[in-house]
This record gives C-alpha cells, sequence and structure tokens, in this order.
C-alpha cells in the first residue's frame, strides 16, 4: 500500500498516519560500530532526518516530530553538547530556507527558558519564517521532556486557578493539553523508535496515550524513506481500538 501514496493522497483514503513522531536513536553505536567519533554519527543523523522529512511530505504525513535533543541530554559530556547544538544551529541555518521553500511549518517543543541567546533566536526564526506555510508540519522537540512540559503546563494552569481566571472544577485532559507545548496538535499515531530500544524516555507521555509504537532494529543513521514505509506498513496492520472494541467483530 505504500507505493500508492502520493503527497496529494488524502489520510482517508490510504490510512497515512496523520501525525508520525520519532525518536531518532543510535547515532552513537552507528559510530562506534565503524569506529568513528559520535559526532559523526549525529552529523549522518542530519542527513537521515533530511530524508526522513523529505519522505514523510512525499508518502503524505501531515505532522512529523522529532526528538532532537532532551532535557536529560545535558548530562552528556560537553563536547558532544557543543557538537549537537552546532548541529541543530546548522540544520536550521542551511535547511531552513529549503524547508521553507517546500512549504513545511516549523514548530519547536521544549523549555527555552535558559537556552543561550543564539539558539533561542533561530528557534524563533525558524517558526516565524515558516508559520504560515501550508505542508508538513515539522516538531521539532528540543531542550524538551514530557515530564516537563506537564510540570509547566500544570504550574500555568494552577496560576490560572490562584488567579481566579478558572476553577479546580473546570480542569480536564482537553485544558491539559491546551497547557500543553503541542497545543492544537493531534496527538500521534504513530511513534517509531530507531536502534531496537524499546522505551519512551520521557518523549510525549500525554500525547502517546493511543499511540502506535513501532520499534526498528536500524541505527538512526541508516533510517531512510523504506525503513520509514515499512514502519507505516507495520501500523497498518495494527488495529486501533482508543479503549473500544474491535471494529470487525465487535469482541
Ligand atoms: C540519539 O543517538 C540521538 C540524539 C541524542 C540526538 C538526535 C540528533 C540528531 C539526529 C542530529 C541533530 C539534529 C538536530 C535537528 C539537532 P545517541 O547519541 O543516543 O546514540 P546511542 O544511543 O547509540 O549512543
Amino acid at each position: 500500500m505504500a507505493e500508492n501514496k502520493t503527497p496529494n493522497d488524502s489520510d482517508a483514503a490510504f490510512g497515512v498516519p496523520h501525525h508520525v513522531a520519532i525518536i531518532m536513536d543510535g547515532n552513537g553505536r552507528w559510530a562506534s560500530q565503524r569506529g568513528l567519533p559520535r559526532a559523526e554519527g549525529h552529523r549522518r543523523g542530519v542527513e537521515a532526518l533530511r530524508r526522513t522529512v523529505r519522505a514523510a511530505g512525499e508518502i503524505g504525513v501531515k505532522v512529523l516530530t522529532i526528538f532532537s535533543f532532551s532535557s536529560e541530554n545535558w548530562s552528556r559530556p560537553r563536547q558532544e553538547i557543543l557538537d549537537l547544538m552546532g548541529l541543530l544551529r546548522r540544520f536550521i541555518r542551511h535547511d531552513l530556507a529549503e524547508l521553507h521553500a517546500s512549504g513545511v511549518r516549523v514548530k519547536i517543543v521544549g523549555e527555552r527558558e535558559g537556552l543561550e541567546t543564539e539558539i533561542r533566536r533561530l528557534l524563533d526564526e525558524a517558526e516565524e519564517l515558516t508559520k504560515d506555510n501550508p505542508g508538513l508540519l515539522l516538531v521539532v522537540a528540543f531542550n524538551y521532556g514530557s515530564r516537563d512540559e506537564i510540570v509547566r503546563a500544570t504550574r500555568r494552569i494552577a496560576e490560572d486557578i490562584a488567579a481566579g481566571r478558572i476553577k479546580p472544577e473546570d480542569i480536564n485532559s482537553a485544558m491539559i493539553g491546551q497547557h500543553l507545548d503541542t497545543a492544537g496538535i493531534e496527538d500521534p499515531d504513530l511513534i517509531i523508535r530507531t536502534s531496537g530500544e524499546q522505551r519512551l524516555s520521557n518523549f510525549l507521555l500525554w500525547q502517546a496515550a493511543y499511540s502506535e509504537f513501532v520499534f526498528v532494529q536500524v541505527y538512526w543513521p541508516e533510517f531512510d524513506k523504506a525503513a520509514l514505509e515499512s514502519a507505516i506498513a507495520e501500523y497498518h496492520r495494527r488495529e486501533r481500538r482508543f479503549g473500544g472494541l474491535a471494529a470487525r467483530t465487535g469482541s
């Protein structure tokens, strides 16, 4: 089925997952296995990211979320953090024009407070430049941790209560969703993690309530359109019930 999809096919016609989220894991192991520095794994990871953004658009995915730097990644060696920040800067500086030209809208989720001024400026610029684009929504989770996101949302709701703007009984799951960084973005249908690891690592904990998970063996630098199509084919074999009963049998 994946071969038949084009950018213009509707989600409904071909069952393309509307929102795909990816934990891009295994850059370091890919590099170590080849006797290369970890930075080379991350550099090749950016190439895989470029391929995947293009492929997602071609397949007809509408929202692609990528986990590019977690709030826990600060515990890595200083040099590796500098390498990752350098790659983000280069990705935005070199790829933003092309993303914009191809109609991609960029949205950043994660904590901006405390980030270097230049990084914040680049993140703001990426969002501002592309905000009216009609194509793929590329959500970049940067300095992102799901628990941190939920804590920040909870604080804002508590402030609204303290200020008398809402009452405790007004809180429901929709309101919590509206206070998360991902407000207004549909929950992911499919979450892919590369490298064979099978965990969420503090990624989209709230949003993943009914997501399908596909864990693929390849390391992130090897990920390509065929790997994305194969993960989507696996998604098609799943039956999503959202807590209800099976559609075909009613059992
Ligand atoms: C996991 O590999 C990957 C990351 C921590 C970062 C992902 C970053 C990129 C793909 C490149 C940067 C892209 C942008 C837009 C900043 P790992 O280092 O955890 O691999 P390992 O588990 O094998 O050590």
